[in-house]
């Protein structure tokens, strides 16, 4: 492993911070003790202070195969110096074509189509909309309700909060998409706390899709989207059966099937997505993040034969699909997934030890028995840890961890009161010992 960088020197003053609004960020309070990085290399980020912070989170789940990887930068940088830009509409270039026969070859079933946006929030508009247009290409054109879940997280845009299930990203935003309903979501501590893997309990909660047919009609609803593994919501593992059962009610009623895989795809698992690893295959599944190992911002929905089938029909001259952005398919993006899958391929990334799974599984539930932890769950290289709140004071402990761990040189990501990791799939066992060794003593001293 590469040694981690010295950083540029950096240094902003109080003035010069303030113009960028930041995003899901308090603003005054970073402010006031910014936190910057200022470069990365593999497993690690420099701070604007000169430290290094072991990145226990890729990123923000999305630098799979670490930081700064030469392979990529220098893609992209080649790319850019040959074609920057070129029109996506009625025009194209090669990059797209290659990164989605390069993608469809790590999918399951017959998700064999690509369609390209920006970010995990334009691949779910995209899939929401390809879901109702598709009913109504085939006819059931009242087939137009969409089915989220309790906790989900799919993205920013009106359509990804309308069938998200978080509170505080919905209540702001007046009446969202009408026509949604919500599932249960599938958290219980009382059940499944402590929990290895996937828990026992919980399969039944996606018989409420049964209700929700019962009271509208399937000939009303088009989609239901879930992420198999909740990730920004808290970690929360599927039960045992239950994307099966979803998957299942999905197919009695012809509704289709809508895989939010920004965080579980490339590798995350330990398979090259979650459909792989539940031996679940949605119809339409959303990717981001991973897809560039987060290096250009590029998000894309990849669908089913039969749905992109449904779309090319009538005469050849008309545009099939009124959706896409100046960006789809941007040059740079499609070099850094490229050279992105290309190292994923390579590296087996998509294949992960299982003797290291198990070691990162061993090592985060060491926790147990820790102050303040409630629970601790598992699943491939993701672990979540909740807390128990302070009074009155939700997500303040978690908080608290938080700037403890990054003081001590680790990066964790906190929601509410879990405490997320994510890290890059090409972690060591010396990196799992470290971050879980800092946890220890941050929680320890809360
Ligand atoms: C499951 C899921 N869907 C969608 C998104 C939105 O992705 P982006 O932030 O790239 O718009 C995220 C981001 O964390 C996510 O976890």
């Amino acid at each position: 492993m590469q040694d981690p960088p010295s950083s540029p020197s950096v240094s902003l003053s109080r003035d010069e911070l303030d113009a960028y609004w930041m995003p899901f960020t308090a603003n005054r309070q970073f402010k006031a003790d910014p936190r910057l990085f200022v470069a990365a290399k593999g497993m690690y980020f420099t701070t604007h202070d000169d430290r290094q912070v072991l990145d226990a989170m890729a990123g923000l789940w999305c630098v799979n195969a670490g930081h700064c990887r030469p392979e990529i930068s220098r893609a992209i940088a080649a790319q850019a110096e040959t074609l920057d830009y070129a029109p996506p509409f009625q025009m194209g270039h090669p990059g797209p074509f290659q990164v989605a026969n390069r993608l469809i070859k790590h999918l399951p079933g017959d998700l064999n189509h690509v369609f390209f946006g920006n970010s995990g929030s334009e691949a779910v508009e995209t899939a929401l909309k390809i879901a109702i247009a598709y009913h109504r290409l085939r006819g059931e054109g009242t087939r137009q309700r969409l089915i989220g879940r309790e906790r989900g997280y799919h993205g920013v845009g009106f359509g990804g909060i309308s069938v998200g299930g978080i509170g505080p990203n919905r209540k702001f935003f007046g009446s969202l998409l009408t026509g949604v309903d919500h599932l249960p979501h599938t958290h219980n501590l009382e059940h499944n706390a402590f929990t290895r893997g996937q828990p026992e309990w919980g399969a039944h909660l996606g018989d409420d899709l049964e209700r929700i047919v019962a009271l509208h009609d399937a000939s009303n609803i088009a989609a239901v989207i879930v992420e198999p593994v909740a990730g920004s919501t808290g970690v929360l593992i599927p039960p045992k059966g239950y994307l099966e059962s979803l998957r299942a009610i999905c197919d009695k009623y012809g509704i289709l099937m809508i895989f939010d895989e920004v965080i579980t795809g490339f590798g995350r698992l330990g398979t090259s997505f979650a459909a792989n690893y539940f031996g679940v295959v949605p119809d339409l599944m959303t990717v981001a993040k991973g897809l560039t190992n987060g290096a250009v911002p590029m998000g894309a929905v990849l669908v089913r034969q039969g749905i992109y089938d449904a779309f090319m029909q009538g005469p050849e001259s008309s545009i099939e699909l009124f959706h896409g952005y100046t960006y789809s398919g941007h040059p740079l993006a499609c070099a850094a997934a490229l050279a992105t899958l290309e190292i994923y391929e390579n590296e087996n990334l998509f294949n992960l030890d299982r003797a290291l799974i198990q070691y990162w599984e061993d090592a985060v539930h060491s926790l147990k028995g820790l102050p303040h932890v409630i629970d601790i769950r598992n699943l491939g290289l993701v672990a979540g840890i909740e807390l128990a709140p302070i009074p009155n004071q939700p997500g303040a402990r978690a908080y608290d961890c938080f700037l403890q761990c990054y003081k001590k040189g680790l990066l964790i990501r906190t929601t509410g009161d879990i405490i997320a990791l994510s890290p890059p799939l090409m972690i060591e066992k010396h990196h799992i010992d470290r971050l879980v060794t800092t946890l220890a003593e941050v929680l320890n001293a809360l």
